[in-house]
Parts: structure tokens; C-alpha cells; sequence
């Protein structure tokens, strides 16, 4: 486990009941308004049939898989985190919902080869935990070993807008984004460096669009309030990063 990634499993050590408490059982910055089902929405980007296989890369506390294993019995449904808090309550919300169709891996998803086999899954997705990678390219090869041809890929992300933030050190949108990597081990990247990468590491853009639903920020600024940090004090000077679904294919070569 590489030294940012031990930081973001501290952070979720020590964060996940304050998370608990204030988002609920999602932890997420760009939320869908109450009474949305996210879990049916995802599902419905990933093009998924009974007897499939769906990987959440970043669980979580494993509600949005134990819900769309409830809606879908005839998939199976894999999770995993890096936290072992995280991975206690999805074991135990695993339980008490009686689900038998998902199964929880406590482990890096830098190495996602090392506990899945080779071209194993039908669609995988990362619900923001992606860019908690320092090395998201290496996640993504990682990915692209335990897809299947024509497989799925899923993300929401958010980018950073323009250049000038990611590189100009005292502007909002520098200032904004080193808070993010400072606090949270979240490394955002240019959306065109995005499109970049992937097309590289042998992938199909689908889409790269805004969620289909209007954002609700009020949990996390709940959460930060709580645990003492002010993102959304720093993102209300600046324009500096923007929220996207990135859905993409894996190549046949
Ligand atoms: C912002 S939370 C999102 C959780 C979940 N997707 C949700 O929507 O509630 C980020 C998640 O990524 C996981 N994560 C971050 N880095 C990871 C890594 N290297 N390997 C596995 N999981 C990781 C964290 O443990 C956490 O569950």
C-alpha cells in the first residue's frame, strides 16, 4: 500500500462514523436530491444482465451494492474498500438484509488483479473513489486486466476545469484543489487528460457527461461541518472543478 493510500484508509478510519451520522450510508460530495434511486441509476449505465458480474471499486459501507443486489438477485455483486470500519458495516448491513448476491474484499484497488481473475466482470464502477488514487492510471490498467472485452467502466468524478488552477499556485482553484489533496487524498485531473489516459490504456469514451440529476450538496456540507473541514467554504470562490459520469468500454485489442 503506497503512502497515499494508507492516508486515505486513515481518513475512513476515523471518518466513517461522522460520515454515518451526517451523510448516512453513502459517502458522497455530489449526492442525488432524497427520494432518487441511485442504485437503479447506476445500474441502468452499466448495461448488465442475470449472470453478470458488477464490481464497486471503493464500496463504501456497501449500501449501493446491497441495494442493486436486492433489485437484481441474478447478478453477483463484489465490493471493495480499503477501510476495515467500512467493510465491518457492510458485512453487518450484509446480514441484517439477508442478501446472498455480494460479497466484501477488505484491499487496495491498486491491485485489483491480485484478488480477482483476469477478464472476470461484466461492468465496473467507482462511485467517487477513483481519484483517491495518486496513481489512477495504474487503477485503471489494474481495471482493464479484470474487465471483460466490451466490459463496462463507470465513474463520477470531479475534474478540474481549467490549467491554470491545477498548476498556478495562490489562485482559488489551486487553493480549492490542494485543500482537497491535503484533506481528503483526492487527486483530481483535466477532463481532456482524463480522455487522454483512457483512450491510451485501451478504452471506448461512451459518455462523459454531468449526473442526471440536480446535485444536492447539503450532507457533505454536514459532514464537514462535523468533522471540521471547509470545502464549502473554498469551492464558493472558484469555478475550478466540475462533476462528471465517465462511461467507457474496453477495447476489443
Ligand atoms: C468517497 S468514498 C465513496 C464510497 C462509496 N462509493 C459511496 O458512494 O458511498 C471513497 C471510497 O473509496 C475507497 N477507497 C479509496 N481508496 C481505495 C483503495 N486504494 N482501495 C480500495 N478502496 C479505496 C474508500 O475506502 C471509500 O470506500
Amino acid at each position: 500500500m503506497n503512502s497515499n493510500t494508507k492516508k486515505v484508509k486513515e481518513l475512513y478510519e476515523s471518518s466513517t462514523g461522522v460520515y454515518l451520522a451526517t451523510t448516512g450510508y453513502y459517502i458522497h460530495g455530489c449526492a442525488p436530491p432524497e427520494n432518487f434511486n441511485l442504485p437503479l441509476y447506476i445500474l441502468s449505465k452499466l448495461n448488465v444482465f442475470d449472470g453478470n458480474s458488477v464490481l464497486d471499486c471503493g464500496c463504501g459501507m456497501g449500501k449501493m451494492l446491497i441495494e442493486m443486489a436486492k433489485l437484481r438477485p441474478k447478478i453477483n455483486f463484489f465490493g471493495i474498500t480499503i477501510s476495515e470500519e467500512q467493510y465491518k458495516i457492510c458485512n453487518q448491513l450484509k446480514n441484517e438484509e439477508n442478501v446472498l448476491n455480494v460479497e466484501f474484499i477488505l484491499g487496495d484497488f491498486h491491485q485489483l488483479s491480485f484478488y480477482f481473475n483476469e477478464a472476470s466482470f461484466d461492468a465496473i464502477y467507482f462511485n467517487e473513489s477513483l481519484f483517491h488514487s495518486n496513481n489512477y492510471k495504474q487503477v485503471l490498467s489494474e481495471v482493464k486486466k479484470i474487465l471483460k472485452t466490451q466490459g463496462i467502466f463507470y465513474s463520477k468524478d470531479f475534474y478540474i476545469n481549467y490549467w491554470i488552477d491545477k498548476y498556478i499556485p495562490f489562485t482559488s482553484g489551486y487553493k480549492l484543489i490542494k485543500y482537497i489533496k491535503e484533506n481528503y487524498f483526492y487527486h483530481p485531473v483535466l477532463h481532456n487528460e482524463m480522455i487522454k489516459a483512457m483512450n491510451e490504456l485501451g478504452f471506448n469514451i461512451i459518455s462523459f457527461n454531468k449526473p442526471n440529476y440536480i446535485p444536492n450538496f447539503q450532507k457533505v456540507i454536514d459532514f464537514e461541518k462535523a468533522y471540521g473541514l471547509k470545502t464549502y467554504q473554498l469551492i464558493q470562490k472558484t469555478n475550478a472543478i466540475h462533476w462528471r459520469e465517465l462511461i467507457a468500454s474496453k477495447k476489443s485489442i
